[in-house]
């Protein structure tokens, strides 16, 4: 079978060992989970899996277990019956309803509580599910996916993670390598990053000086493709010239790779507007407060400054700053300024 593997890209011989695992396990119906660092490309996969699958022309679910309340997920994932809790007005199907013949991706499944570790392992044996506050099952059929970027067997070690789960969802596993260890695609996808955010902003595309091409090699890329990309298009607004050398690089890459960053060419100094400068980290540590009691102090001086400019008037000073009047004068009883 031909792998349809649009928008994943890397030669790298640990990519080419997830992509022949990926050929082998698409068209069957195995549970499989994907691990990797954030950033590592793990929906990419799990998209990309599905779209080989034989269940392509059906439904692709996707539901992040760690950004919904444990309330909430529940019935998201297995839908509810009206009646079943306050808000329940109406009965509405679950996810896993929803993936019927299709394939549901259970994203950072490591977040998920241990009581509805249980549910989620019930619907992978008995492939049948019940709703909230629902008094029958429904068979299901549902292909899993899950992703992770925690050890999970470290997390059983400790008990924050179900077993009898792990071993069950860890039918096939994949592992995505870290970015640092996929060698040349580091460059590969500099340059695909580089020239799209060149091409959506209209210029020619830029391209990396043979030093910043080592540099880029050698950097530990902690955030993996997301931070690549998010700094490829940072590159494609701040890089003035055509190709982009050491000094454009930032000093956390100069530091990570063990080497002292560049004296800048131009003084940062001169390069502030006269009026406005933003707060730097230097100004947080010399008043010695960390970033929220140095946010909280720079909010408390500008309630205080717009309450004098418009004499004490709350409500005033709510409008001026844009915040409810309730709001600023809780802001300002925290503050023991009332
Ligand atoms: N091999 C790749 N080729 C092209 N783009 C990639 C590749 N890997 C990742 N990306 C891009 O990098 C970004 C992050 O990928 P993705 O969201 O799949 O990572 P993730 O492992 O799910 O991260 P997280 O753990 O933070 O959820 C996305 O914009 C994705 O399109
Ligand atoms: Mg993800």
């Amino acid at each position: 079978m031909m792998l349809k593997l649009d928008g994943i890209i890397g030669g790298s011989s640990a990519l080419a060992q997830v992509f022949k695992v990926l050929a082998k396990v698409a068209p069957t119906d195995s549970t499989v989970l994907v691990t990797g660092e954030s950033g590592t490309g793990k929906e990419l996969l799990v998209r990309a899996l599905h779209r080989n699958s034989t269940r392509r022309d059906n439904a692709f679910v996707p539901i992040n277990c760690g950004a919904i309340p444990r309330e909430l997920l529940e019935s998201e994932l297995f839908g509810h019956e009206k009646g079943a809790f306050t808000h329940a007005i109406r009965t509405r199907p679950g996810r896993f309803e929803l993936a019927d013949g299709g394939t549901i991706f259970l994203d950072e499944i490591g977040e998920m509580d241990l009581s509805l570790q249980v549910k989620i392992l019930r619907a992978l044996q008995e492939k049948e599910i019940e709703r909230v506050g629902g008094t029958c099952v429904k068979k299901v059929d549902v292909r899993v996916v899950a992703a992770t970027n925690r050890d999970l067997e470290e997390e059983v070690r400790t008990g924050r993670f179900r077993e009898d789960l792990f071993y069950r969802l860890n039918v096939i596993p994949l592992h995505l390598p870290p970015l640092r260890e996929r060698g040349g695609d580091i460059l590969l996808l500099a340059q695909h990053f580089l020239s799209s955010h060149c091409k959506t902003k209209d210029r020619k595309p830029l391209t990396l000086s043979e030093r910043a091409r080592e540099m880029l090699l050698t950097y530990s890329w902690p955030g993996n493709v997301r931070e690549l990309e998010n700094f490829m298009e940072r590159l494609s607004i701040l890089c003035d010239a055509g190709e982009v050398t050491p000094e454009d690089l930032p000093d956390k890459m100069f530091h990570d790779i063990g080497e002292k960053p560049l004296r800048k060419v131009v003084e940062v100094e001169s390069l502030r507007p006269a009026g406005f400068v933003w707060p730097t980290l230097k100004d947080m540590e010399d008043k010695g407060l960390k970033l929220k009691d140095f946010i909280e102090t720079i909010e408390g001086r500008l309630l205080e400054e717009a309450l004098d400019q418009c004499d004490g008037v709350k409500n005033k000073a709510a409008e001026m700053v844009g915040i409810k009047r309730t709001t600023l004068i809780e802001k300002l009883k925290k503050r023991d300024l009332l």
